[in-house]
């Protein structure tokens, strides 16, 4: 056999090597398919979850209907990009993944806005992670982050450092602005919110012709027939007759997590459109979820039966008073 000269020597070598990367290149292409391919199952399955919230959990509609339609729009964009990585169309992974991140940061932040409904941080954190649709949601796409992180290692590979780009690859700058155009997508949205807003107006009770400070008068409150009044400024209240002829003034505010109630003449009872809690005469849980009895506000009468609120009584995670 003929001794190969040291420049075949070389060229060899090189070939080998090239082979050897081509097939790295192989695997990694296969490797970041099945990713995709997770990641269109999980976005899938992420969506599915938004919709169910949406349909299931009317306080969406009622209390936050901001963030009901950028729910819409999280849950619009999860089904498209997971129907593409599922038709294995790769240029739209790395987009997948800026979308399931942005879904994850938006939906931790939904936590705090809860001032914004009168609760705590923490009470509405304890609300919203104890529904299991929206865990799940957060679980589906804290896993398509992850298989974007893990693609990385397969992603350099088959671009040989830099070498040349790919169908997966994304430069950092287009990763961004990916978030960027989701997050206009899903502000748009949400500010259509206004639309598909339920108005929660209560009746109104006159106030004119009452001495300062009083919210109602006596004479305004028959059975079946409430007044209604703000106290403190903002804090809706109703105040009715009870079966037993007696006066009571309690919050309007449910206490799972602050939607309005509507007073039903017949039981004399509240009821919340959000998720059904009932609440008796005196303010005690008929019906859940609501745990806690409403808060009642007390006040004085005086001789011309107006009716002066004095303090609130009870606590309730719907901050009062
Ligand atoms: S807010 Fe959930 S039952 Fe009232």
């Amino acid at each position: 056999m003929p001794k190969k000269s040291p420049k075949d020597l070389e060229r060899e070598r090189a070939r080998k090597i090239e082979e050897a990367r081509m097939a790295a290149r192989g695997r990694a292409r296969q490797s970041l398919s099945k990713l995709q391919f997770l990641a269109g199952i999980f976005l899938i399955l992420s969506a599915a979850f938004g919709i169910y919230l949406l349909a299931t959990d009317n306080s969406l509609w009622i209390l936050a209907v901001s963030h009901a339609y950028g729910l819409v729009a999280i849950a619009g964009i999860d089904l498209v990009f997971g129907i593409l990585c599922l038709l294995m169309v790769r240029q739209v992974f790395l987009w997948s993944i800026a979308g399931a991140l942005l879904g994850v940061l938006l939906q931790i932040g939904d936590i705090v806005t809860a001032p914004q409904y009168g609760m705590t941080i923490q009470y509405f954190a304890a609300y919203l992670f104890g529904l299991w649709a929206f865990d799940a949601l957060l679980v589906a796409q804290v896993l398509v982050v992850f298989l974007g992180l893990f693609s990385r290692v397969h992603i350099r590979t088959l671009t040989g450092v830099g070498r040349y780009r790919t169908e997966f690859s994304a430069s950092r700058r287009d990763f961004l602005k990916s978030m960027i155009a989701f997050a206009g997508v899903i502000a748009i949205t949400a500010a259509f919110s206004y639309i598909g807003q339920i108005k929660q107006t209560l009746p109104t009770t006159t106030t004119s012709g009452l001495p300062a400070g009083a919210v109602a008068n006596t004479s305004q409150v028959q059975p079946g027939s409430p007044a209604y009044f703000d106290y403190p400024t903002g804090y809706p209240n109703i105040l009715m007759q009870k079966n037993d002829g007696s006066l009571i003034a309690l919050s309007m505010l449910c206490t799972h997590v602050c939607c309005q109630l509507t007073y039903n003449p017949s039981g004399n009872q509240l009821y919340c459109q959000c998720h059904g809690s009932i609440f008796d005469e005196n303010g005690n849980v008929v019906r859940g979820p609501a745990v806690i009895s409403l808060p009642s506000v007390q006040f004085t009468v005086d001789a011309n039966k107006n009716v002066f609120p004095q303090s609130v009584n009870g606590s309730s995670p719907c901050s009062q008073g």
